[in-house]
């Protein structure tokens, strides 16, 4: 045996320092890719448990919407539209007058819904009932009425604004 040759037992330094670098790449590029993918698990999560006060807080950053050809709304109908990330809805009434409110039940936060054949605001989760003029919680278990928004309607369209 020549003093050259290796024995298949005894590993080069030079083939070990780059098997080690191989597994440190992989190692970092594995951990890029995990933290990568617990982000993008976690921020649904993140969402879907945001505190109603930090909603509230984004919800209340939006003052005013316009919706563009809204004033042509038929008596008796509603348009679903978003205020900022919060459902809303703007009533059309028969006897024409406009009624722009959230449309986030106070009692678990549920979207309601208008019934203009029983002229009422409808929440199907717990069966709460508000007023469609005045947003008042009338029956059922919500707490508070829905918050009413101002309305002024032009030949373009209609603006909702805070009161
Ligand atoms: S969430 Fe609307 S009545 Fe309970």
């Amino acid at each position: 045996m020549s003093e050259t040759a290796i024995s298949p037992n005894i590993v080069p330094e030079h083939a070990e320092n780059g098997d080690t670098w191989t597994r440190r790449i992989f190692l970092a590029a594995a951990g890029v890719a995990g933290i990568g993918y617990a982000a993008a698990l976690a921020y649904p999560v993140y969402r879907y448990l945001a505190s109603p006060s930090e909603m509230a807080l984004s919800a209340a950053a939006v003052t005013e919407a316009t919706l563009k050809d809204a004033q042509k709304l038929p008596k008796g109908a509603v348009l679903m539209f978003k205020f900022g990330p919060s459902p809303a809805m703007l009533i059309h009434h028969t006897d024409n007058s406009w009624v722009a409110l959230t449309a986030v039940c106070t009692h678990l936060g549920c979207t309601v819904q208008y019934e203009p054949e029983a002229d009422r605001i409808h929440c199907a989760c717990h069966g709460g009932v508000y007023n469609p003029y005045t947003g008042a919680n009338v029956s059922g278990p919500p707490p508070k009425p829905l918050k009413l928004f101002k309305v002024a309607v032009n030949d373009t369209g209609v603006e909702v604004s805070r009161t």
